[in-house]
């Protein structure tokens, strides 16, 4: 049986949702919200120790302010009301990609992380502003001012990703299989699950059904 450390998730689907569900695509990030409590749940549960999420990425910019907007401020509220409960459940959070939203957000999120740093039982990285792309070019002008020769081990010491192991399986819903510039580095050996459901539909039975194949899977990294 499979390990599993690390699982990351390109949520999608949550504007198809709110359309169809609420003339609204915005209800439809909402009810994502919800889905995401619950797989932070069920990952605790099942004792995985990172979970990754896609909640903005660097593309993402070219959405309607209205959209932009909606999106971070339903982030403020989360963390602003569900920081203590974090804390209680000893999660930490950690952002990865450049924090330049909101004088007040961007401080909200260096607070949740600098209060959560030291909570052990499952870590949260949030994708915010997250290009991979972008992430492997800031490595590689951070390596350009060092000395010796590039090395895949100093590649990863200068992703966002350092110290984080990376994923064992990522899982896409909303029934699109790309991965939207999402770790393209870092899912280099990663079981991949495209699921049909949109991401407010996706609930903790899908989840462990994906989890289960995974744990069946014989991965050979390319050995035989
Ligand atoms: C992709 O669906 C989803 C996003 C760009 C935002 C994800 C945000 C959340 C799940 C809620 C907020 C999260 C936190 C952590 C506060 P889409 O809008 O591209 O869906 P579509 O493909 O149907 O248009």
């Amino acid at each position: 049986m499979n390990p599993i450390k690390h699982v990351a998730v390109i949520m999608d689907g949550n504007g198809r949702w709110g359309l169809k569900n609420k003339k609204s695509r915005n209800l439809g990030h909402k009810a994502g919200l919800k889905t995401v409590e619950m797989i932070i749940k069920e990952s605790i549960k099942k004792k995985i120790k990172f979970l990754t999420l896609y909640a903005f990425s660097t593309e993402n910019w070219k959405r309607p302010s209205s959209e932009k907007n909606f999106l971070f401020n339903l982030l403020e509220t989360y963390l602003i009301e569900k920081l203590d409960e974090l804390n209680r459940n000893n999660i930490k959070l950690k952002v990865i990609g450049r924090k330049i939203f909101s004088q007040k957000l961007n401080k909200l999120l260096n607070y949740a992380e600098s209060k959560t740093k030291n909570n052990k039982t499952i870590q949260i990285n949030l994708a915010l502003n997250y290009g991979s792309k972008a992430e492997i070019v800031y490595a590689l002008n951070r390596l350009k001012k060092t000395k010796g020769k590039i090395t895949e081990i100093k590649v990863n010491q200068n992703l966002y990703t350092y110290k984080i192991p990376d994923p064992d399986m990522l899982i896409r819903t909303g029934n699109t299989s790309r991965l939207s510039n999402f770790l393209l580095w870092q899912l280099a050996y990663s079981e991949i699950f495209f699921e049909k459901k949109l991401w407010p539909d996706f609930n903790s039975n899908d989840y462990s059904k994906i989890i289960n194949k995974f744990k069946k899977i014989k991965r050979n990294f390319g050995n035989i």
